[in-house]
């Protein structure tokens, strides 16, 4: 039986280094699958989601996945059309989505909701987001674009560049990246470095730095990801405004960094990448979005199979 069938995916720290290399062996399977071959793998099978915060390429790509895997999918993209808005509470709106569904897709602004919704289900439980925790399906496609593009993730010179306080992607990023050999390199404005929770029971193989300013380390980066300033995410607007725009990637930055390295952004983007930078060698934010669905549709393959 394969380890993930039936098994919530709440945090990346529950997933080691090989069951993220299983992940991406069911990806690279998947993707060069003749279309009728894969249209078999979840035939009949459905995929609940509940949506409590915006959402364009998490929960299309699931959509898209299930639907390239033969299956269907229904929920709700906005709580506000979900009984959530009568006053309906999360655990009674995830059993009623886990009777109609075989695996649950949800986004919650909490920290803990996912682990919570995981507890009162009836069926598996995907954390697509949950508050500035975690988002570890977008870890493991950033891991796979990294292997993908890079051609390894060993040894390679990582930065990750913007709001790491509130950024969940960054965290599911950082305890993904902690199984492998490499050297990240941690780059915000003083208010938005990393929060320190992250040091405590990390087994980490990575060695990290940390700057405040991009133009210090850029020449090294084989990989720089950029995150946007998760503006909802602060209690006070004027704290907002005093970061608002204070790190923009352009074609200058570029020239300071390797020719082979790569710009990947978990997308959206507001202002930190400029729009000049799409067309270089270096964008690969938009194929990453495409690796997504693949590696999304691998996971769901893996959680309701229990011989794949
Ligand atoms: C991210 C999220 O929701 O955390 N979006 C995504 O799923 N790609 C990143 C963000 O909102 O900045």
């Amino acid at each position: 039986m394969n380890p993930f069938h039936n098994q919530s995916v709440v945090s990346i720290r529950d997933l080691g280094r090989d069951r993220l290399e299983a992940v991406f062996e069911a990806t690279d399977r998947i993707r060069t699958m003749p279309p009728e071959r894969r249209r078999e793998l979840c035939r009949g099978r459905t995929l609940g989601y509940v949506f409590y915060e915006p959402s364009t390429r998490t929960r299309l790509s699931f959509e898209a996945a299930m639907s390239s895997l033969g299956g269907s999918s229904l929920g709700h993209a906005d709580a506000a059309s979900s009984s959530a808005k009568k006053g309906e509470s999360l655990a009674d709106t995830v059993r009623t989505i886990s009777a109609y569904s075989d695996v649950v897709v949800l986004r919650h602004p909490l920290d803990g909701s996912s682990r919570f919704a995981a507890e009162v289900s009836s069926k598996p439980v995907i954390n697509a987001g949950s508050g500035t925790e975690e988002h570890p399906t977008q870890a493991l496609l950033d891991i796979y674009t990294i292997k993908k593009e890079k051609g390894r993730v060993d040894g390679l010179n990582i930065g990750i560049v913007g709001d790491l306080k509130h950024g969940r992607t960054v965290y599911s990023l950082l305890y993904g990246l902690s199984g492998y050999d490499v050297n990240v390199h941690l780059v915000s404005p003083p208010s938005l470095r990393i929060r320190p929770e992250f040091a405590y029971g990390t087994k980490r193989r990575m060695k990290m730095s940390t700057y405040g300013d991009l133009g210090e380390c850029a020449g090294e980066m084989d990989v720089l990801y950029v995150t946007r300033i998760q503006r909802e995410r602060f209690a006070d607007a004027e704290e907002y405004a005093k970061v608002r725009g204070s790190y923009v990637v352009g074609l200058d930055m570029l020239r300071r960094m390797r020719p082979d390295s790569i710009i990947m952004h978990p997308l959206p983007r507001v202002d930190e990448i400029a729009p000049e930078v799409d067309s270089t060698p270096h964008a690969r934010y938009f194929e990453q979005a495409e690796y997504g669905k693949h590696v999304r549709a691998a996971l769901l393959h893996l959680l309701l199979n229990k011989d794949a």
